[in-house]
């Protein structure tokens, strides 16, 4: 993936690390359009930042997917790349269902379905561009759950085993399919959940992945050294520890 003179939009570019991609994609001599619910984020990213575009959209709702594919794609006719980022996590006690029902529905909307309804809606449009690329955010939890955010990590899990299909299916053809793999990042993720030192600072994720965004060619699953543990536990036998790690984890 070129890393300069896209037109990229960037799901959740109003906080945390969709922000940071956003700013440092901007910086780079990108067009940027992020999109989320929050109005104010997203306007306080835009005076930040003079020249990215700001563009509302609940991901969860798919007929305004629909019509946000066919405003941008006629607003923005060059636009190739799609990052869907945005996401929810949600603590859950299974056996507290069906109480919990509702957060485990709202977590599926939003992580799951909105990617996979929103790739969807521009998949056509991408396909007709000369360069393009579809980045999907999953998580470290993809590869080890974090049992006390069980659905959080099931999606990650599917929106990985989804990311691999499209990347099949879209061989030969001009789009790339990345992964960002996140570890665990110094965000607004999850309300209320303070700072730790096993986390990353947000500015150091954000530099080690556009670094390695910036290689040629561009891997398909972007992973910094803090998230190896977790993606590659099955295959270096480390999968019980790691689940005995994460199984400790409160939120
Ligand atoms: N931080 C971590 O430790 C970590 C680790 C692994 C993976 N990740 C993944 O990284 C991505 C970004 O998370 P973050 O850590 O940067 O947290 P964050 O600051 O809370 O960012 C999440 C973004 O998603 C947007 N969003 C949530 N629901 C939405 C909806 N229905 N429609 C549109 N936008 C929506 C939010 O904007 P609005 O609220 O304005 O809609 C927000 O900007 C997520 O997919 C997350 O799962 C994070």
């Amino acid at each position: 993936m070129q890393l300069t003179g896209n037109t990229i939009l960037v799901t959740g570019g109003g906080s945390g690390i969709g922000r940071g991609l956003a700013e440092s994609l901007h910086k780079l001599g990108n067009q940027i359009i992020i999109s989320g619910r929050r109005t104010d984020a997203l306007a306080e990213t835009t005076k930040a930042n003079p020249g990215i575009v700001p563009l509302p959209l609940d991901v969860n709702d798919p007929e305004a997917i629909r019509n946000f594919a066919a405003r941008i794609t006629t607003e923005y006719p060059n636009l190739n790349v799609l990052i869907n980022n945005a996401g929810i996590m949600r603590p859950e006690n299974l056996r507290e269902l069906p109480n919990g029902l509702a957060n485990s529905e709202a977590v599926i909307t939003t992580n799951l379905l909105g990617p996979i309804r929103l790739t969807a809606a521009l998949l056509p449009h991408l396909q007709k561009q000369q360069q393009a690329a579809i980045i999907n955010v999953s998580s470290g939890l993809a590869f080890v759950p974090l049992p006390v955010t069980p659905t959080y990590s099931a999606t990650k899990a599917a929106l990985h085993s989804y990311t691999v299909s499209l990347r099949v299916q879209l061989a030969g053809t001009p789009i790339e399919v990345i992964e960002i793999i996140p570890p665990a990042v110094a965000t607004d993720l999850t309300p209320g959940r303070i700072p730790n030192e096993r986390m990353m600072s947000l500015e150091d994720y954000i530099e080690q992945t556009m670094q390695i965004l910036k290689t040629q060619p561009t891997p398909s699953e972007i992973c910094v050294e803090h998230v190896k543990f977790l993606r590659f536990a099955e295959s270096s036998g480390n999968f019980q520890k790691a689940l005995g790690m994460l199984s400790a984890v409160t939120l």
